[in-house]
């Protein structure tokens, strides 16, 4: 078996795919730019797994440190795309940045990929894609449309490799994921952001004292109790979906596409409410302004990547949020502490 490259190796994603990849037995070689990482991660799933994995610093849009990663590894027959930047308001303040990143990026492993003869990929897609969709539960075959761009970005990324696989043969697995929370049940790696843009980080620094409360963005959605409804999905469900996505690729080849949810939405005050429970305390909140570009409701159909991957979520909101607060409470200051 060969070994498989991953991209953006030290981030939150790829952190919890890595543990269970080499539970799997996988040989892993990781790179990182560490733009929004830290080598902690790294140093921790090595911990978990008792296993040192081989790290590089190496920066995507650079193709000859990508080169120079490919020429000292030949024996890479599979990548894992993670790579990208991922912030939607910093992605409309600076969108060259996000277009360079991430389509520079992708081009550059896309082609090294091509020189060297590698031909699997598996994608780190997300629900972005679907914008805001006519109904719900969102299928894979539902229209695309991006409404910022960094779901631009991961429509190009989408599309460059689609017909790349076209042309070149390769075999590629797209995994559009919907709101990845949580963390791994050890407590000793999890989501470290730098400054909590997504809701579940924001409440539970909000549950730790380290934010005074949760604004919620808007109560007068067409919604059951009036804020947003998403489908969160436990990082840990999330990471086994790729190790079967690899699977699956040795033995189908082609394009497929995947959405990786649990097929079930709660909203901001359900998640909110959940957190008081699990940490003993009510989480504070207060009602504001829509934020621009939200959306009501979306969840996806996982009904595909049960029959063609043999993959769903095991995990419910308990396991996610208490996972969520384990980490938060055993690392106030995430990796830096
Ligand atoms: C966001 C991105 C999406 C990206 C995904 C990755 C936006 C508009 N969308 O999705 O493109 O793929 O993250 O994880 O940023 N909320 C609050 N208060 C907060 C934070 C969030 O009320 O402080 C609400 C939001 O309005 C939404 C829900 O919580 O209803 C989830 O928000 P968030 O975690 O940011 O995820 P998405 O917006 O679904």
């Amino acid at each position: 078996m060969g070994k498989i490259l991953i991209t953006g190796g030290a981030g939150y994603i790829a952190s919890h795919t890595n543990v269970e990849l080499v539970k799997e037995g996988y040989d892993l070689i990781l790179a990182d730019n560490f733009c929004n990482s830290s080598r902690e991660a790294v140093r921790r799933v090595g911990e978990l797994t008792g296993k040192e994995l081989s790290l590089y610093e190496v920066d995507l849009k650079n193709i000859e440190e990508l080169r120079a990663l490919f020429d000292r590894e030949p024996d890479i027959t599979a990548v894992i795309h993670f790579a990208a930047l991922k912030a939607v308001g910093e992605s409309v303040a600076k969108p060259l940045m996000y277009y360079e990143n991430n389509i520079t990026g992708s081009l550059n492993l896309y082609r090294v990929m091509d020189e060297k003869g590698v031909k699997q990929l598996v994608f780190s897609s997300s629900a972005t894609v679907y914008g805001d969709p006519a109904t719900v539960p969102v299928r894979e075959d539902f229209p695309v449309h991006a409404t910022n761009p960094y779901g631009q970005t991961k429509l190009m990324m989408e599309q460059i490799l689609m017909d790349a696989a076209k042309a070149r043969g390769w075999d590629v697995t797209i995994l559009r994921y919907f709101n990845p929370v949580g963390a791994h049940d050890s407590g000793r790696i999890g989501e470290d952001p730098e400054y909590p843009n997504n809701l579940l980080p924001f409440v539970s620094q909000v549950a730790a004292g380290i934010r005074e409360k949760v604004m919620v963005f808007g109560n007068d959605w067409d919604t059951p109790d009036g804020t947003g409804v998403r489908d969160y999905i436990h990082v840990v469900d999330l990471a086994k979906a790729h190790v079967k996505a690899l699977e699956r690729l040795k033995v189908k080849g082609g394009v497929s596409i995947f959405n990786i949810g649990t097929g079930k939405g709660y909203s901001v005050l359900e998640m909110i409410e959940a957190f008081s429970r699990i940490c003993g305390h009510p989480v504070p909140y207060e009602f504001g302004p829509r934020r621009s570009g939200d959306i009501a409701t979306v969840y996806g159909d996982p009904t595909l990547a049960k029959r063609e991957l043999g993959w769903e979520a095991e995990l419910g909101l308990e396991e996610m949020v208490a996972s969520a607060w384990k980490w938060q409470s055993l690392n106030p200051k995430g990796y830096r502490g």
